[in-house]
């Protein structure tokens, strides 16, 4: 079976090749990878049945031939972030029609997985997130990279082509992005900004990479996920306090909540400032904003996401204390 993988270079993409490489050793696995250096460096003794193409997703004369061979598609490319800009329509809608397109004439082809994002349903602005999001919510996406994403998953759905699509909610694990939003949470407890020690009521879903790398090998091979889209997330959000108190507990830092009286919250919520003008960052403290079930999953494979958010951040600052440029001790 030949397996073909865009993004591998990328946090998600680097942890389910690990993943493909531990439970598929015998399957001939072909990456698509910008970056031949990047690659090499990640894996400095790839194992035999890794094979890297260098080559653009822009670019489908770089992996037409071989993506055509393909039986299983996992598409995780993508431009990520929860921001504005007509590059996300390049990178995430018009390179998923040229693969798309590329893929059609295929005849091998047994599923396409396209990793979307719990970006592309997103909430109405105007109705407080005090529900999880389901399948069956209407998308709304807030920002260009939640509406190419969705584009993204439209136009797979309409390709004729065996597929299933995954949406995730907020992920976290070893191989972070220098710039994850993990990261950036992790650098404001230590440095005490104010957002941090507050007892913002909101919560979100999220799931650990190596639950979702599994999650994905399903997605590709169960007969239930055959044209399905499915929310997929731990079934238990996390509460921001519950994050913060964990991160902190992790790290060994004194950390203390300062309990406030609601109006002074209230104020607080409405400083432009807290704890940044994006306001879906806003949102995501005080409400339930990217909270989602995961129940359509669980029914269709029987498989639920087991490592709960304490265990998860442990996984992750053990990655993190590996890295040459990591600031924390022990
Ligand atoms: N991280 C999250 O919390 C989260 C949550 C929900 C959904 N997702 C989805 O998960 C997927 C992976 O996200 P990530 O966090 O792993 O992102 P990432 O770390 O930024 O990785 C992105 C990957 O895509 C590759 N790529 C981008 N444009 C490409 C192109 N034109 N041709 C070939 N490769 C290209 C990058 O290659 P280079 O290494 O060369 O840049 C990199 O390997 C995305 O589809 C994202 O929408 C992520």
């Amino acid at each position: 079976m030949a397996i073909f993988v865009t993004g591998s270079t990328g946090f998600v993409g680097r942890n389910l090749l690990e993943y493909l490489v531990q439970t598929q050793p015998r399957q001939r696995i072909v990456c698509l990878v910008r970056d031949l250096n990047k690659a090499t460096a990640q894996w400095p003794n790839p194992p035999a049945n890794i094979h890297w193409l260098v080559g653009d997703l822009s670019h489908p004369e770089s992996y037409r031939e071989v993506l055509q061979a393909a039986e299983l598609v996992f598409h995780v490319a993508a431009l990520v972030g929860l921001r504005d800009g007509d590059a996300f329509f390049t990178q995430n809608t018009e390179a998923t029609r040229q693969l798309v397109d590329t893929l059609t004439p295929s005849s091998r082809l047994r599923r396409l997985v396209f990793v979307s994002s719990i970006s592309a349903t997103d909430r109405d602005p105007a109705s407080p997130a005090i529900d999880c999001m389901t399948e069956t919510f209407p998308p709304q996406p807030q920002t260009d990279y939640g509406r190419s994403k969705l584009q993204a998953e439209q136009l797979i759905r309409a390709s004729g082509l065996p597929y299933t699509i995954m949406v995730p909610a907020y992920i976290y694990g070893p191989h972070l992005r220098a710039d994850s939003s993990t990261e950036r949470l992790i650098n404001d407890l230590k440095a005490g900004k104010r957002y941090t020690r507050f007892p913002f009521p909101g919560a979100v879903s999220a799931i650990h990479v190596d639950d979702l790398s599994e999650a994905l090998w399903l997605a590709a091979t169960h007969p239930n996920t055959l044209n399905e889209r499915f929310l997929i997330s731990h079934p238990q959000p996390v509460f921001i306090v519950d994050a913060f108190a964990t991160l902190a507990d992790c790290l060994g830092l004194q950390h203390t909540f300062t309990p406030l009286p609601g109006s002074s919250l209230e104020r607080y919520r409405r400083q432009k400032s807290v704890p940044a003008a994006n306001p879906i960052l806003r949102r995501i403290l005080w409400e339930h904003y990217f909270a989602c079930s995961p129940v359509k999953w669980y029914q269709a494979t029987g498989h639920q996401p087991k490592i709960a958010f304490p265990e998860g951040v442990r996984k992750t600052l053990a990655s993190l204390s590996k890295r040459a440029d990591w600031f924390w001790p022990g």
